[in-house]
């Protein structure tokens, strides 16, 4: 029976990990950092799912697996990646990275040899209930590039209610994703929700965060072209209005935002491409000075 180690029980790694459970034929834990639970249970647009999987406090108490699925925040990366990792990673275990951005491979190359390194991008709208809860606002749909390992990974996945597909151009995958989440700054920045965009004044902000990206991602070798800013932006608009993004839900919270994964990523690759990223960068450091601000009122 396939082992699966799913590292990070935030929203994602408690969605992942109930369902690869409760559909059956696989041996599942889940490798956390705080507790206080002892079942999952996810609220999905298919109705509830609940199951046991065996939860890990500690690395010590595990072994290899065939499949390590990371699914903390970006910025964790290198935390797991020195806890968790050596204890659950053999010779044969396969790497499958669920996060945001567009360095996957990058945030684990130094840890682990890139070749054994999956790349997932995900559209898996969740958010934390409480503990070992979550709601799954809809169904959740994730593209790997295709290669050696996709059509493993693919076949986890059956029957758990999340589509995955393998995509050729994975490169064009993330960026476009990007591209969204780089607009959804300004949310952040005004705390606001996504209706934001319908705003005379954030609108043009968000279409030159976007425009930005599209410029850094097609020097990355993504396939976009002018008409994509104005995708992006269409795609913003039909969002819910009450939306709130993951960047702006962080920063509600105080908790450490994915700043860098989502518009840092921009500003250092626009940099190395020799592409200016003004806008990008200056509402980085806007949002940096007034968490920092905020922090300091506290
Ligand atoms: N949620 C969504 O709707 C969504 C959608 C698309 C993409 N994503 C992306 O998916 C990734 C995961 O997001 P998420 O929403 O699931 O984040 P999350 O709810 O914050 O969960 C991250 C989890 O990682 C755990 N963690 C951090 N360091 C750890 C360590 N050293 N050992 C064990 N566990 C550790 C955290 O532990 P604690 O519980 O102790 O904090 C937390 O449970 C992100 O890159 C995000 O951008 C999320």
């Amino acid at each position: 029976m396939p082992r699966i180690a799913i590292v990070g029980a935030g929203a994602i790694g408690t969605v992942i990990a109930a369902r690869l459970s409760a559909r059956g034929g696989l041996d599942v834990s889940l490798c956390l950092r705080s507790g206080g639970f002892s079942s999952l249970e996810v609220q999905g647009p298919d109705g509830t799912v609940a199951a046991t999987p065996t939860l890990y406090a500690d690395p010590t108490q595990t072994r290899p697996v065939d499949w390590v699925i990371a699914t903390t925040k970006a910025y964790d990366s290198a935390a797991i990646a020195r806890t968790w990792l050596p204890a659950l990673m053999g010779p044969q275990t396969r790497l499958a990275v669920l996060q945001n951005g567009v360095e996957h491979v990058a945030n684990f190359a130094a840890f682990v040899d890139p070749a054994r390194i999956l790349p997932v991008m995900l559209d898996i709208p969740a958010e934390r209930l409480g503990p070992g809860r979550v709601l799954q606002r809809a169904a959740g749909i994730m593209v790997v590039p295709q290669g050696p390992d996709s059509a493993d990974f693919i076949t986890l996945f059956h029957g758990t209610g999340i589509n995955v597909t393998a995509d050729a151009d994975f490169t064009t995958v993330v960026w476009r994703k990007l591209c969204l989440n780089a607009a959804g700054a300004v949310s952040a920045l005004l705390r606001q929700p996504a209706g934001i965009v319908h705003h005379a004044g954030a609108a043009p902000v968000m279409r030159a965060l976007v425009a930005e990206c599209v410029a850094v991602a097609r020097a990355e070798g993504a396939n976009m072209d002018d008409a994509t800013v104005d995708q992006v932006m269409d795609a913003c608009c039909a969002a819910a209005p009450a939306g709130i993004n993951s960047l702006l839900a962080d920063r509600m919270a105080g908790r450490p935002m994915e700043l860098d994964a989502r518009n840092g990523v921009i500003i250092r690759r626009g940099a190395a491409h020799g592409i200016p990223t003004p806008v990008n960068q200056t509402v980085h450091d806007l949002i940096l000075a007034a968490v920092s601000a905020e922090k300091a009122q506290r």
